[in-house]
């Protein structure tokens, strides 16, 4: 399952792009609206951080269809990558309306505020690239938020459809390995949970032993000292 860096905080974006693994961002509108500022800049940044080669999903602000339409495809033409820019739309009869028309058009889709399997269902059928759905907010409101994604996975793996699962809305590390066991494609995770993927306590002791028992046999030096003699 590949992992994809929820926030647009260009400091995070930078260090996780560094030392992570990320396959790119994803943003929406209450991510961009935390930093604040000249948003268009702020996506030309993350864009410039993770390169050509990565996604970076922008949700559309626009809620007529027609305003949808024109703001997808301008949204790709500003940032001027149509092959890695995905363009999030939410799961609603004009989304859907408007992930067709795009979607017939080329343009990467991503339906998202994804709640149910028969959205995720309806949203594929209309040509949608990724489907996103909330795993936290079902969670969080006691529906199988994990059960949906394995509910998607399964349709979607017996339809032979290409869209892609791309879950999101992640409050905890479970949730995301969860989903990983269900066959999600993807999984977009914030700062906070991608930290705690990786830290675990006894690996930072481990390593603590490591060097201090290579120290007390071979002192300051180091493999690399010792090859380069
Ligand atoms: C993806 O970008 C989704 O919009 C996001 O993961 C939603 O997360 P939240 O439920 O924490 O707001």
């Amino acid at each position: 399952m590949r992992i994809i860096l929820d926030t647009a905080n260009l400091e995070d974006i930078r260090y996780f792009n560094t030392y992570y693994p990320i396959e790119g961002v994803t943003t929406n509108p209450t991510i961009l609206s935390r930093e604040g500022g000249d948003v268009l800049k702020l996506l030309r940044d993350i864009r410039d951080i993770i390169g050509e080669d990565k996604e970076l999903h922008v949700q559309v602000t626009e809620t007529e269809y027609e305003n949808i339409i024109v703001e997808a495809k301008a949204i790709v033409a500003y940032l001027g990558n149509k092959k890695n820019t995905f363009v999030k739309i939410p799961a609603t009869d004009t989304g859907l309306r408007a992930t067709k028309a795009l979607s017939d058009e080329g343009y990467g889709i991503t339906v998202t505020a994804v709640l149910t399997a028969a959205q995720a269902l309806l949203a594929s059928n209309a040509g949608a690239a990724y489907v996103a759905p909330y795993v936290s907010r079902l969670e969080n409101i006691c529906e199988d938020g994990v059960g949906t994604v394995a509910d998607i996975a399964e349709i979607f793996s017996v339809s032979g459809t290409d869209t892609q699962i791309l879950a999101a809305s992640f409050k905890t590390v479970k949730e995301v390995l969860d989903v990983a066991v269900c066959g999600c494609h993807a999984a977009t995770v914030g700062s906070d949970v991608m930290k705690k993927l990786l830290a675990h306590t006894t690996t930072d002791t481990s390593i603590e032993g490591f060097a201090s028992d290579w120290k007390k046999s071979f002192g300051e030096t180091t493999l690399l000292k010792l090859l380069k003699k």
